[in-house]
This record gives structure tokens, C-alpha cells and sequence, in this order.
């Protein structure tokens, strides 16, 4: 697949529509982690050094359509212009009027922000005259927005179409690559460590790792329906009763392909969620209990594993890390990885905001702005947002 990166594309005194993934935290009106929008820096400082019309735009939250005050980006906007050090022009609507003289209106290197996507149900809906309306404010597309690829929505997919001159930003290209690097030739032994609260969601990665994986270690919530499956005890513990046979299936496959799929021999845990400390179980949990997170023996084993690799992925959290006494777990597995010397690439929210906790966010080799669409890509799924950028 050939897609063109920005420094090829003819962005110079044009207008360049750049879609980057602005859907950040907010709280009280500012943003509370600006990572995506620092990720998003080297595009928009490219475009503006070389006096391109910029145009951003991104989505935020889930409004489905509507206009949701607290869900517009001028919190995303303020924090842009304190980083980039420019004045931000600020757009009341992405398609229309307004954006439309407000796109036409820009000098080089000016920076025009649109309002939410999403305010516009034509965005999710990947509809052709939303699609249309956004292609024609600029000349050049640029996408920018790993975190969003795997939407097939108007602003990946759908107004691509409309541009000759298209292709991807630094962001996209740098995600590509260390993702792409784990597919194709991880050294080895590769590792990958999945958590998170649902096998569900989790179905397709796994299965896919298997096929390339060296060990595979489980933890988080998930891995109750595992052992539930394995005839494990699991108490109280949340299982997804519906996904049991598939969880079977996958041990099974896992065995029959030589790959070492661990779940936790030992478990933390405690009556309910807010409990103040939890108590060591294994291997099983009893009646009433709820596991919330792995146990020291799994601590140990998971990391003398990570110590040994030479490549790790890693996505969602062995427990509940955001309460203090189950995050023990995954804070561990973090310092692991940051001190293991392994090509480490971590993806999702809540196991990037560990690697954060933990103090070792230095350390990691690269940390996906992609939650959903890093888990999709390692599926191997071809990535609407990337397919639309395909010359
Ligand atoms: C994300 O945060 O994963 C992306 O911005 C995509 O958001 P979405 O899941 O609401 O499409």
C-alpha cells in the first residue's frame, strides 16, 4: 500500500484540511490530558513552517449529532494555541458558511480550528453531502487522526475521495510504523499482554496474536472468563458468561498452536470495589469475592516473562488501576516493561495512563495515541481511514 506522507504533498500557500484526533479529556471546561493534541504537533508545525492554509479538524466525544456545549472544542483550541504559540481561528460549525469564508479567508500559515464533527450526524453516518461540505473547504487532505482510523466515518473516509493531493501526517506515519514493526518482524520472543474488562472486546486481537505471538499473558477482568472456562472457581468476579465457549476455543487454539497462553495463578481480592485493600486468592476465588486485580505469584511470573522478551505489546490494565490498592498489578507490569530494554508499544487509554503512573512513559519505545484502532490494526484489519489515504 503506497500513502503519501505531508512533506510530499504540495501543501504550500493551499488550503489543507488536517484531521487529527482532538477527543480528549476534559474537566471543568480545560483539558486534563493533552496528549493527542502534543501528538498532533509536528503535522500542524510542518504545515504552518511551510506557509500551509490549515485547516483542523476532529471530533470529540460522542454527540451523536447534536450541538453539546460541553462538547465543543474551544477548551482543545485554547490549549492548541498555548502550545503551538500562534493565535488559533476559531470556527462556530465545520461545514457551511461561516467555515467556508472563514477557510477561504486564511493567509499562510494561519491555523483555522472547526467546530465538533460530530455535531453533524452526517459525520459517524460517512454521508456523501456531509462528506462533500468538507471537501470543499480545502485543496490538500492530510489525516492526522490514528486514534479515529478505524471509523469509516465523513472525515476518514468518506471526503477523501474528493482530494488528488492526499496523504498522512507525522503522527499516522510514526503509529505505522512501530505498529506495522510488530507484525511484520518483531524480534523475539514477542510478547503480548492484554487486559481490560471484556474478553469481548478482546476476541479478535488475541486470536490474531496467536498467529504471531511467542506468549500471550491475560489479566484484567477478562481473564476470569478465561479461567472460568478452564474450570477455575472465580467467586463474584465479572465474567461474560456468553463468551465462555469462545474463551475455550482460544485455549485450545493456543495450545494446539505451541503459543503460552497464561492467566493469573493467584488474584487480589476484595467484597466489593470499594474496599480499602484486597486479600491474596489462588488459585481460584471464593463465593462472594470479586478478583480486581492479579496476585504477587502472577506479578512475579508476568514479569520475569516481560524481563525475557525482546518485543512487547501491550493493551488494557491487569486490574482496577484507577483505585490505589488494586493497582499494584499493572503499576508492576509497567515498571517491567520500562526497565525490560524489549521494543515496548502500548496502546489504549487506561494502560497508557499506567505507563504514566508509573513514571516510565520515557521509557517505552511507543505509546499509540490508539486504542480501538491499534487493537484493530494488530487484528490485522485494514483501517478505513488508512485504505481511503491508498493512492
Ligand atoms: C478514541 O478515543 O478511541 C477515538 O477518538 C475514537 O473515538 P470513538 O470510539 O468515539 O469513535
Amino acid at each position: 500500500m503506497t500513502i503519501r506522507f505531508v512533506e510530499e504533498l504540495p501543501i504550500e500557500g493551499r488550503r489543507t484540511f488536517i484531521r487529527v484526533d482532538f477527543n480528549v479529556p476534559l474537566d471543568g471546561g480545560r483539558v486534563s490530558d493533552d496528549t493527542r493534541i502534543r501528538a498532533a504537533l509536528p503535522t500542524i508545525r510542518h504545515a504552518v513552517a511551510r506557509g500551509a492554509r490549515v485547516i483542523l479538524a476532529s471530533h470529540l466525544g460522542r454527540p451523536k449529532g447534536k450541538v453539546v456545549p460541553g462538547l465543543r472544542l474551544e477548551p482543545v483550541g485554547a490549549r492548541l494555541a498555548e502550545l503551538l504559540e500562534i493565535d488559533i481561528i476559531a470556527a462556530d460549525d465545520c461545514v457551511g458558511d461561516g467555515p467556508r469564508k472563514l477557510a477561504s479567508d486564511l493567509r499562510d500559515g494561519q491555523v483555522l480550528l472547526l467546530e465538533n464533527l460530530r455535531f453533524h450526524s452526517g459525520e459517524t453516518a460517512n454521508d456523501p453531502a456531509f462528506a462533500a461540505q468538507l471537501a470543499e473547504l480545502a485543496e490538500v487532505y492530510v489525516n492526522d487522526a490514528f486514534g479515529t482510523a478505524h471509523r469509516a466515518h465523513a472525515s476518514t473516509a468518506g471526503m477523501v475521495e474528493h482530494f488528488e493531493n492526499k496523504g498522512m501526517g507525522f503522527l499516522l506515519r510514526r503509529e505505522l510504523k512501530h505498529l506495522g514493526q510488530l507484525l511484520e518482524k518483531p524480534t523475539r520472543p514477542f510478547v503480548a499482554v492484554l487486559g481490560g474488562a471484556k474478553v469481548s472486546d478482546k476476541i479478535g486481537v488475541v486470536t490474531a496474536l496467536l498467529g504471531k505471538a511467542d506468549k500471550v499473558l491475560i489479566g484484567g477482568a477478562m481473564a476470569y472468563t478465561f479461567l472460568k472456562a478452564r474450570g477455575v472457581e472465580v467467586g463474584a468476579s465479572l465474567v461474560e458468561d456468553d463468551r465462555l465457549r469462545k474463551a475455550a476455543e482460544i485455549l485450545n487454539k493456543a495450545a494446539e498452536r505451541k503459543v503460552e497462553l497464561l492467566l493469573p495463578e493467584d488474584h487480589l481480592v476484595a467484597g466489593s470495589l470499594d474496599a480499602a485493600s484486597g486479600q491474596v486468592s489462588a488459585p481460584g476465588i471464593p463465593p462472594g469475592q470479586l478478583g480486581l486485580d492479579i496476585g504477587p505469584a502472577t506479578v512475579d511470573r508476568y514479569c520475569q516473562v516481560i524481563a525475557a522478551a525482546r518485543t512487547v505489546f501491550w493493551n488494557g490494565p491487569m486490574g482496577v488501576f484507577e483505585r490505589e490498592p488494586f493497582a499494584g498489578g499493572t503499576v508492576a507490569l509497567a515498571r517491567a516493561l520500562a526497565e525490560s530494554g524489549a521494543v515496548s508499544v502500548v496502546g489504549g487509554g487506561d494502560s497508557v495512563a499506567a505507563i504514566h503512573q508509573a513514571g516510565c512513559a520515557d521509557k517505552i519505545t511507543h505509546i499509540s495515541t490508539g486504542g480501538g484502532a491499534s487493537l484493530e490494526f494488530i487484528e490485522g484489519k485494514r483501517l478505513p481511514g488508512l485504505v481511503a489515504l491508498e493512492q
